[in-house]
């Protein structure tokens, strides 16, 4: 795939479409002419941006999809094959977060949870779409976090999850030598998306209101993320780590790992 291959016609599974960094890559990914197979657990979400998809004038279809649920991810790629005959490209967007110390935490169980949404929806989809994806030289791409490189304070559960999926993926790459199938990770930082309003609480419960607030000048919009992403899958780069801090701290981190634990300690927020 070199910088002027396009996406349109493509088949792509995108999943956590239904807002924030999935909504920008769908409407980007539709605005390019792909065929898209939106997956989301938000129906209502996902059929807004399905429908502004479809206005502009991509084929989509929409696919009420809970990626924690084997069967259900069997489906969401079951669809796109009986819908266009194959998949181009399978995106695994969709996540969810946490903000609580380890040693504060009061109901262990969504840890669990985190793992099943962050690291096991991806790897479910991964399984059933790679037959396609081998047939057609195809690609995944995945969605990760600056926490799934370096950690992240109040956030033990979702590092985790995030770590988890480049280790499984890097290693699936090492598999798939030879194969044509191509693994791009991508590592965002602070991305201003709806994110913070549905993660996980010491209790395991969701903040009532939003919390974010704008205090991080370095946030960047969906869209721009969503860009980002797009731009590394056109060029087959295998992982792209978004901002400059992030580069430099995957880089300094065999060298120099307790100036990097100062720094990232002092980053509580990654999402
Ligand atoms: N925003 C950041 O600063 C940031 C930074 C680093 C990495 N990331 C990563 O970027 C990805 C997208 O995050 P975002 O910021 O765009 O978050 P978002 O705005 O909350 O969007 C995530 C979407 O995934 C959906 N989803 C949640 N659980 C699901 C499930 N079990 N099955 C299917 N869909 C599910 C959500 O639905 P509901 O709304 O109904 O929950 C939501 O529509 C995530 O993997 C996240 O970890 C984000």
């Amino acid at each position: 795939m070199g910088e002027t291959m396009t996406f349109k016609d493509k088949r792509i599974i995108l999943t956590g479409a239904a807002g924030g960094i999935g909504e920008a890559l769908a409407r980007q990914l539709a605005a390019e002419g792909a065929r898209l197979a939106l997956a989301d657990i938000n129906a209502e979400g996902l059929g807004l941006v399905a429908e502004a998809c479809r206005r502009s004038g991509s084929e989509t279809i929409e696919i009420l999809t809970d990626v924690t649920d084997r069967e259900q991810c069997q489906a969401l790629v079951a669809r796109a094959v009986e819908a266009w005959g194959g998949v181009d490209i399978l995106l695994s967007n969709a996540g969810v977060s946490m903000r609580a110390r380890f040693d504060e935490v009061t109901d262990i169980s969504f840890f669990e949870r985190l793992m099943a949404i962050n690291y096991f929806g991806p790897l479910y989809c991964t399984y059933y779409a790679l037959p396609y994806l081998k047939e057609s030289l195809g690609r995944i791409v995945v969605v990760t976090s600056s926490a799934g490189k370096l950690g992240a304070p109040m956030h033990t559960g979702y590092a985790a999850s995030k770590h988890a999926l480049h280790g499984f993926f890097d290693s699936l790459r090492t598999e798939l030598a030879g194969t044509g199938v191509g693994i791009t990770l991508v590592a965002p930082m602070y991305v201003k998306t709806g994110i913070r309003r549905h993660r996980f609480e010491a209790d395991g419960s969701h903040p009532s209101v939003d919390p974010y607030h704008d205090s991080k000048s370095k946030s960047m919009t969906a869209e721009q993320a969503a860009g980002i992403i797009i731009r590394s899958a056109r060029k087959g780069k295998r992982e792209v780590n978004i901002s400059f801090e992030l580069k430099a701290g995957v880089k300094l981190k065999p060298f120099v790992p307790g100036i990097i634990d100062y720094f990232v300690r002092r980053k509580v927020d990654p999402v």
